[in-house]
């Protein structure tokens, strides 16, 4: 077993979930890792070779769609560069991320840089380094892709009625149809491929058809630009694609079934080439958040239900607890005795710095300070979120564990 740690600057046994689903589970290779060296807390331990398992489940779900990893799900180098070995393409948000994934192996030409909100300099800076796939949703990036990007491909997002996601897009991206159908044969007459449309069906996606509305809308975009002379041949499926946290999600076969479908629907003859952006679903198992109870009290002599104060919390990287909308599976070293309720929080001196009190969590009665508290599912969208230094806490630890289990 190899690890290694992003920054240089998790013994486990009751993981609550919701009856009827199957629990995630510590693979051998993280245990080991988290028994034989275990690094300050909290830190975030990430298996590869679960990123390689979910990666290779993705690609059989929809194996006629080029897979772009969702960078901003988690940055850490060894993650890029174990995917980029496996032909993986990148979904990438600024130029530090662009820098990375070719720092890490990546060709420009399996970059797509998909943040319609970019600079001039941004894309003039992307440019230069040989990325030529772009996304826009404005007039005034279309210009800029025009003047500082001449000749690259094109999406053009549109806006969709989100429905059925944990975390929904409102309308910060993409703009009406009508008007992608404009923008892209606009991008045309600016000497741009105009690749496609893009949409994003909203972050942890539950429902399988969620993709349905943003392929029909796609479609006939595309039929509108066909009747003025201009063929898009590409769709980008955006992310949204699940990862099971205390819920069990649906099997990612079932999605790749009901996207084939809507395509096959929507576009009839005319097929386009698909993408698709995932960035939860190739890493967010793939993560154990090792945390370390820093204090256990009662608001009340009267009160059943204990606080447990853990040394990481919204600001360390648990920003998806906001709104308690991801419920993360939680073992404790204390696990296999009597359980109570408990509302679980955060280190910071900050009143929202609470991580659940309306979700029900039941831990060991003799947790105590010092014990450890791994949070499972958590390799997505934690070390990326968390802050630089809030309160003197320093920012989330990565280390990656691979090789045999
Ligand atoms: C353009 C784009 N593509 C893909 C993703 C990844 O989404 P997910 O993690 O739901 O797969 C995001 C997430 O913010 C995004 O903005």
């Amino acid at each position: 077993m190899t690890s290694t740690t992003t920054d240089d600057r998790a013994t486990v046994t009751s993981v609550q979930l919701t009856q009827g689903t199957e629990a995630p589970s510590v693979s051998d290779r993280v245990r080991r890792f988290l028994a034989e060296t275990p690094p300050p807390t909290p830190c975030l331990v990430i298996d590869l070779e679960t990123v390689r398992r979910r990666f290779a489940e993705v690609s059989s779900a929809l194996p006629e769609a080029g897979i772009y990893y969702a960078v901003k799900a988690n940055p850490a180098p060894e993650v890029v560069r174990a995917l980029a070995a496996l032909g993986c393409s990148f979904d990438v948000a600024s130029p530090a991320e662009i820098d990375l994934c070719l720092a890490e192996g990546a060709a420009p030409e399996t970059i797509s840089y998909s943040n319609p909100i970019k600079k001039a300099a941004q894309v003039a800076y992307a440019y230069a380094r040989g990325v030529r796939m772009y996304a826009c949703d404005s007039e005034a990036d279309l210009d800029n892709l025009a003047a500082h990007a001449p000749g690259s491909s094109v999406f053009c997002r549109t806006l969709l009625r989100d429905k059925g996601s944990i975390y929904p897009f409102g309308r910060k991206f993409g703009c009406e149809p009508e008007m992608v159908v404009e923008l892209l044969a606009r991008a045309v007459e600016l000497g741009l491929d105009a690749s496609g449309v893009s949409f994003h069906v909203g972050s942890q996606q539950l429902d399988p058809a969620g993709w349905d509305s943003g392929i029909a809308t796609a479609a006939e975009i595309a039929a509108a630009l066909r009747d003025r002379g201009v063929e898009l041949t590409s769709l980008n499926l955006g992310g949204g694609l699940p990862a099971s946290y205390r819920t069990q999600a649906p099997p990612l076969a079932e999605y790749g079934a009901a996207i084939r479908a809507a395509v096959a629907r929507s576009f009839g003859e005319h097929r386009p080439r698909l993408m698709i952006e995932p960035g939860r679903s190739i890493v967010g198992e793939a993560g154990v958040l090792r945390s370390e109870v820093v204090l256990v009290s009662r608001k009340s002599y009267r009160d059943d239900t204990r606080w447990v104060f853990l040394d990481v919390g919204k600001y360390g990287g648990l920003v998806e607890t906001e709104g308690e909308a991801i419920a993360y599976p939680v073992l404790t070293s204390r696990d296999g005795g009597p359980t109570g309720p408990v509302v679980l929080a955060g280190p910071t001196c900050d009143g929202d710095d609470v991580l659940y009190q309306h979700t029900h969590y039941e831990l060991p009665l003799d947790l105590a300070a010092g014990d450890h508290v791994d949070i499972l599912s958590t390799g997505a969208y934690t070390a990326s979120y968390s802050s630089v230094e809030f309160n003197g806490f320093e920012p989330l630890r990565t280390y990656c564990v691979d090789g045999a289990e």
